[in-house]
């Protein structure tokens, strides 16, 4: 304990003794898709940051942007009744570019405030709209929509609620989606997604589809471990929803702004979501800015409630501020002129086939990928599908293995998931997938 004393700084998911004993890693520069550290190492960044430096880190037009904005209003908030310019065109942008289904944005800091918003205008609306019992939210095994107490409530990662006395009780935990791990031997992904369609139907019934508001699901699980859905996933999903009468929202907070290839995530699969949180990539990280854009339902449903209770009782200083609005301009610019999300289905092939290339190796289970996000899922035994002991830590250890490579990639149990810049090179790729294919070996060779 008396060690966290000399620590400055709590880290996000950082366990801090680990992390003293194996030095830290402090980053001074960065240059396209690679960073420096304060010790002068170069690193290619295959996480983007926390999965949210999109157009890596010295992008020009988006520090122009930033610059410009800065020099004509550096502060202000959207609240009130008043906004910033910047702001107010930010929002017509993102509500054209979602092609008309959305009426208005609500802009929060971050991803984890924008997921809080969106319950709390949930349990509001419900209220509002004559349908109080209807609280609950349904949230896979899996899962992860951020920290404060409503989002890390529908976390099914079980380290975001143990010791934290969470989840609230206002959750219905329905089945991820994950062939490879959750199949029974024998199975078809069919078959699969049929039993996984069934316990979820099952599970909603139990609560009572007239209890529920929404089921909240990212259309790609990120840091549940880069699960891509089977293909017939989602389609059956948005029926079971339809029938049950429950709206989804998207949690596109990661799969948003091209990083699985559309402008927002849901467009990937074909849905329909009553309302879509983003942030991450909303600026590509040169500043923080979440958002959350609302349907007209629940639009609706926001205006009647100010209405009735004289304001809208919720609100940030730092939502939409004006230079972030700024920065998320210029990266939907990016995004649309200078042909990124075309670079994004390229950025696709080269990862799915220089990953696949490391299916050889004996640990190596299952390689997924879908836009500019990937996973490694490592195996003691691949052709059986029998993990390793969690006590050793392989994913840990491969992942260090690969700092000291130059290399930085995320170890989610022993998951390795990469998600580079929008912008990395097919000759990127290759050099991200030989320097984790040799972390790999040399973790393995340790072992032996
Ligand atoms: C899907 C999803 N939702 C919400 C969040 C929370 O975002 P933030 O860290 O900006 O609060 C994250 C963060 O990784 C995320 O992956």
């Amino acid at each position: 304990m008396a060690d966290l004393a000399t620590e400055p700084i709590v880290y996000s998911f950082t366990d801090h003794r680990v992390y003293r004993r194996e030095s830290p890693l402090i980053i001074a520069e960065g240059d396209g898709i690679r960073i420096r550290d304060t010790a002068g190492k170069e690193y290619i960044d295959a996480l983007s940051g926390l999965w949210h430096a999109n157009l890596g880190f010295s992008d020009s037009e988006m520090i122009e942007a930033a610059t410009a904005a800065y020099s004509k209003l550096p502060a202000f908030a959207c609240a009130l009744g008043r906004t910033s310019a910047e702001t107010e065109l930010l929002a017509g942008e993102l509500l054209t570019a979602a092609g008309g289904r959305f009426s208005s944005v609500y802009f929060s800091a971050s991803g984890s405030e924008a997921v809080e918003s969106v319950l709390k205008f949930l349990w509001l609306a419900s209220n509002t709209n004559g349908a109080p019992s209807r609280k609950l939210v349904v949230t896979r095994d899996s899962g992860f929509h951020g920290t404060t107490l409503g989002a890390a409530s529908l976390a099914g990662i079980p380290n975001q609620h143990a010791g934290f006395d969470l989840p609230l009780p206002f959750t219905v935990r329905v089945p991820r989606v994950h062939f490879y791990r959750d199949h029974v031997d024998g199975e078809t992904e069919d078959e699969y997604v049929d039993r996984v369609l069934r316990t979820t139907r099952r599970r909603i019934e139990e609560a009572g589809p007239e209890n529920v508001a929404a089921m909240v699901a990212e259309p790609v699980m990120a840091a549940g471990g880069v699960l891509v859905p089977s293909d017939g996933y989602w389609p059956a999903m948005a029926r079971l929803l339809a029938d049950l009468g429950i709206p989804l929202v998207s949690d596109e907070v990661v799969c948003g702004f091209g990083r699985i290839g559309p402008l927002f995530g849901h467009q990937r699969f074909g849905l329909e979501p009553a309302a879509v949180t983003v942030a991450k990539g909303i600026t590509a990280g040169y500043a923080p800015l979440g958002a959350v854009l609302l349907g007209p339902d629940l639009t609706g449903a926001l205006a009647d409630a100010a209405e009735e209770h004289g304001v809208l009782g919720h609100g940030s200083t730092f939502g939409g501020h004006p230079v972030a609005a700024a920065v998320a301009r210029a990266n939907l610019r990016a995004l649309h002129e200078r042909g990124l999300q075309g670079r994004v289905a390229e950025l696709e092939i080269s990862l799915r086939t220089s990953l696949e290339g490391l299916l050889d190796l004996p640990v190596v289970g299952e390689v997924r990928c879908i836009g500019g996000l990937a996973a490694v899922e490592l195996m003691a035994g691949a052709a059986a599908r029998r993990p390793f002991a969690a006590e050793r830590r392989v994913g840990r250890r491969v992942a260090a293995k690969a700092r000291e490579l130059g290399l930085i990639v995320r170890d989610l149990g022993d998951v390795i998931a990469l998600c580079p810049p929008l912008i990395t090179s097919a000759s990127d790729v290759a050099e991200i997938v030989s320097r984790l294919r040799q972390a790999i070996t040399a973790t393995l060779e340790e072992e032996a």
